[in-house]
């Protein structure tokens, strides 16, 4: 995919004394009281930031936090906090500037200032071109770098880029840009996808595109269950969506006409309730009973999957195979977990529950390409071209 690069505009000089618009991905967890309590994403936003400012650019940077009522300012929506957390992380003092849409404030070069909550713009969501054309006379260069909300097209992550003089990718979505495409593209292979989680419905279209591209699907959690029936399989009590089978049933189908394949467990570990202290029970597949929970893969299918993703050339991961929250029946995702730690394979990862099994196994280092984006990483896998890629492929041109 061709995009500009803002890393290659900063080394040609061209950044210099401009005022370069970031739109970074800022979108952290709160509690109650407006603590953030995980700050990955404004981690891994600071590298665009202090490129910007090593390049000599007066930076402005804003993002959305939630979902507020445009035009409607609560305390609660402000990113006043991200700022101080920023403000720490980079050692320097960082300026939230409020009502900004038409200009009326200052940044100079060398300097950075958050733009308050973009979704508090009246026109944002909906990217009104009334918006989008005053956001592209703010500045000089727009720089996207907010792979979270790449999949959305709103003001500020669509709208500017067509208005901007010059729209490019931050070091973050040109990051993740390559890796999807390293991972999907032009993949190594075998190319072996696990995609996990409770429901069939919410992955069904991700399971169908890359029924299309990898040469093993890994399925698991209430997926797999579903996927057990498809075969024939009783599941007892678990959760399962009976009335998806013919969806599952063609999704091996089409694996099977390609060569490739579906693995179905071939054992798992049961429980009689859902919760941490329940008895878990290793059985074969076929002897689930009545009254059982599905609520991880077994040894054997868990050995099995582990020697399957050590030989792959390149791994996609999507979801926990197991309850991996209670300790009795984690094995199942702490083996997957491991065995793509050991793999040489290039591997990609995203989702919420993804990212926390990677840190619960602390295997950080060792997987290829962690994203950022929930919802974004998502849509790739489902194989839609997000609008943030189309619009600076187009602005490229
Ligand atoms: C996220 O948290 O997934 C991103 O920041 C996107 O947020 P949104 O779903 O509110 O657009
Ligand atoms: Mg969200």
């Amino acid at each position: 995919m061709q995009f500009i690069r803002f890393s290659d505009l900063c080394a040609q000089g061209k950044a210099k004394g401009q005022r370069v618009f970031i739109r970074a991905d800022l979108n952290v967890p709160q509690d109650d009281a407006g603590h953030i309590t995980e700050d990955t994403r404004i981690r891994a936003s600071i590298p665009a930031i202090q490129m910007a400012l090593d390049a000599g650019a007066a930076v402005m940077v804003t993002s959305h936090l939630g979902r507020p009522t445009e035009g409607e300012f609560k305390p609660e929506d402000s990113l006043t906090p991200v700022a101080a957390r920023m403000g720490q992380l980079m050692n320097r003092n960082i300026r939230v500037v409020a009502n900004w849409v038409d200009g009326d404030f200052s940044v100079a070069p060398g300097e950075v200032v958050l733009l308050e909550n973009c979704r508090l713009n009246v026109g944002e969501k909906k990217n009104k071109p009334e918006l989008a054309a005053k956001l592209g006379k703010l500045c000089d260069i727009f720089v996207h770098d907010a792979f979270g909300t790449a999949h959305r097209a709103e003001g500020t992550t669509y709208g500017i880029a067509e208005t901007a003089p010059i729209a490019c990718a931050g070091p973050l979505l040109a990051a993740e840009m390559d890796a999807i495409g390293k991972a999907l593209a032009a993949p190594k292979r075998p190319l072996v996808a696990i995609v996990a989680g409770s429901k069939v419905s919410t992955k069904l279209t991700i399971l169908q595109s890359l029924a299309k591209n990898v040469d093993g699907l890994i399925v698991g959690g209430g997926i797999a269950n579903t996927f057990m029936l498809a075969a024939g399989l009783k599941i007892g009590k678990s959760l399962a969506e009976p009335d998806l089978l013919g969806e599952a049933t063609a999704v091996i189908a089409a694996m099977k006409a390609r060569g490739a394949e579906v693995p179905i467990p071939e054992d798992v570990v049961c429980a009689k309730a859902f919760a941490a202290d329940a008895e878990a029970t290793v059985k074969a597949a076929t002897e689930v009973a009545d009254d059982d929970l599905i609520l991880d893969i077994g040894p054997k299918t868990a050995a099995k999957l582990a020697e399957k993703l050590k030989q792959a050339g390149t791994i996609v991961w999507n979801g926990p195979v197991g309850v991996f929250e209670f300790a009795a029946f984690e094995n199942g995702t702490k083996v997957i977990a491991q065995a793509i730690a050991e793999s040489s394979a290039f591997s990609i990862a995203g989702g919420g529950d993804t990212l926390a099994a990677i840190a619960k196994y602390g295997i950080e280092k060792d997987v290829g390409y962690i994203s950022t984006g929930g919802g974004a990483f998502l849509e790739v896998l489902e194989g839609k071209t997000l609008p943030a890629f189309e619009v600076l492929a187009r602005r490229a041109a």
